[in-house]
């Protein structure tokens, strides 16, 4: 048991972001024993990690119970999407993150897109399909460039930009008739291509109380100048100067006080984290999409920045209770560059040696996301996103030198990098 003013706290998940919320907690006078399920290699090092999937919400209930936790902290979308902070709700242990209902936001795009519609939220013109027929005869009274979307959970491979109408048609059969996304992919959305830059809102929230962490930017694509296919990110910034303190007013007017009226209104009390990914058109901020977890890489860099002691933040939130008045965020910016196993997004090798240095400077970190750890230490590759590596300075360009200065002091076979993070704010 823990000292009664600490927590026993258990992160669920074993990527990136998983490690740097493990980290922000263990900085916390309020953390007893953190544990984590299933963890990797770079968590393993640091706590006990217990070999549960993210997907058995009755061992993820039980490890909880007999650790004598007091706070999970959910780490990806799917256990949400589960149950899993209802299932712990049952046994009164407090979860950060939303509820099964709530999850729907993010594991069911026509929920999502149904939910903008109800409640006035900006977000591009859309229909949703079950069926071919009608699908196809939309796309002729809207042909490419347009959008189709798998309604379910896929991973971030589910959005198709089709350029061509031969491209759209194909999309829609392949995913309502073929088996393109599984389950996932039985329904549809079908969108129109919005224009403009990209940016991300990341809130905390307690039911209509909530706190705004700095707006950050994603590199999704594989290659450098934004080429290639969509990976889970390949590197992520903040804070962007695109997003104006006049703008993010803005959002939070438009996107983030609607959306959790809304979510009230249809019953839902949201707890955890809102990722907005906001598109920056020329008609103003428009959703693409929202997430109900953190984003990975995007926490590597977010936690960093926020200078308070966030396990208060959290267990408010998981108990539905007012959060403090505002968080205290550093200066300056943060950059997070993953390094990835070679062939990512598509095939990789697996268990390949890593060399890490045996220090690093100041400001700088490095968050394990695909790796295990042998009994005699020895970290290996385990995943497509293997490290990130972050750099915090006085701005951008020093921040990014930083994080670069360690990425080439790391070795393993296939090692592959974007060496263009941050190009769009660092380039303006
Ligand atoms: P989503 O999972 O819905 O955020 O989509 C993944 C990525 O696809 C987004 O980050 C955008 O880069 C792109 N995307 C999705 N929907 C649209 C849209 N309607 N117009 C332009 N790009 C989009
Ligand atoms: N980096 C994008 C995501 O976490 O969804």
């Amino acid at each position: 048991m823990s000292d009664s003013s600490q927590l026993n706290i258990l992160v669920v998940g074993s990527g990136g972001r998983e490690h740097a919320l493990m980290e922000k907690c263990r900085q916390s006078p309020m953390a007893g024993r953190v544990i984590a399920a299933p963890g990797n290699g770079g968590m393993a090092a640091e706590v006990d990690c217990y070999p549960v999937s993210v997907e058995d919400i009755p061992a993820l209930v039980r490890l909880a119970q007999e650790q004598s936790i007091e706070l999970v902290v959910v780490g990806p979308e799917v256990p949400l999407s589960l149950g899993l902070v209802d299932a712990l709700a049952e046994f009164g242990i407090p979860a950060y993150g939303p509820n099964q209902a709530a999850a729907q936001l993010e594991s069911s795009k026509a929920f999502c897109k149904d939910f903008f519609a109800r409640h006035q939220i900006p977000t591009a013109a859309y229909a949703t399909f079950t069926e071919v027929a009608p699908a196809l005869a939309y796309l002729e009274r809207h042909p490419a460039p347009i959008v189709i979307k798998a309604s379910g959970l896929a991973a971030g491979k589910g959005v198709i930009m089709a350029e061509t109408q031969e491209t759209a048609v194909a999309a829609v059969k392949d995913m309502l008739e073929g088996d393109a996304f599984g389950s996932s992919g039985r329904e549809i959305i079908i969108e129109e291509t919005l224009y403009g830059e990209e940016a991300s809102i990341h809130v905390i929230v307690s039911g209509e109380d909530f706190l705004c962490l700095p707006a950050s930017q994603d590199h999704k694509r594989v290659g450098e100048g934004d080429s290639g296919p969509n990976t889970g990110g390949m590197g992520a910034y903040t804070p962007t100067s695109r997003v104006t303190p006049a703008l993010q007013t803005a959002i939070e007017a438009q996107v983030i006080r609607p959306t959790l009226a809304g979510l009230k209104a249809d019953g839902i009390d949201y707890r955890g984290t809102l990722y907005a990914g906001l598109m920056l058109t020329e008609d103003g901020v428009k959703v693409l999409e929202y997430n109900v977890r953190f984003g990975d890489p995007e926490t590597q860099v977010l936690l960093p920045m926020v200078a308070d002691d966030l396990v208060p933040v959290l267990l408010a939130s998981a108990r539905g209770e007012t959060l403090p008045d505002q968080l205290k965020i550093r200066d300056g910016a943060a950059i997070v560059v993953v390094l990835a196993a070679g062939g990512y997004p598509g095939s990789y090798a697996k268990g390949t040696p890593i060399t890490l240095p045996g220090s690093l400077p100041e400001q700088s970190a490095i968050v394990h996301a695909g790796t295990t750890r042998d009994a005699d230490g020895t970290i290996r590759t385990a995943g497509g996103r293997v490290l990130g590596v972050s750099g915090q300075a006085a701005n951008l360009e020093d921040a990014a030198a930083l994080a670069y200065q360690v990425c080439d002091q790391i070795e393993f076979d296939g090692k592959y990098l974007r060496r263009d993070i941050g190009h769009r704010e660092l380039t303006r």
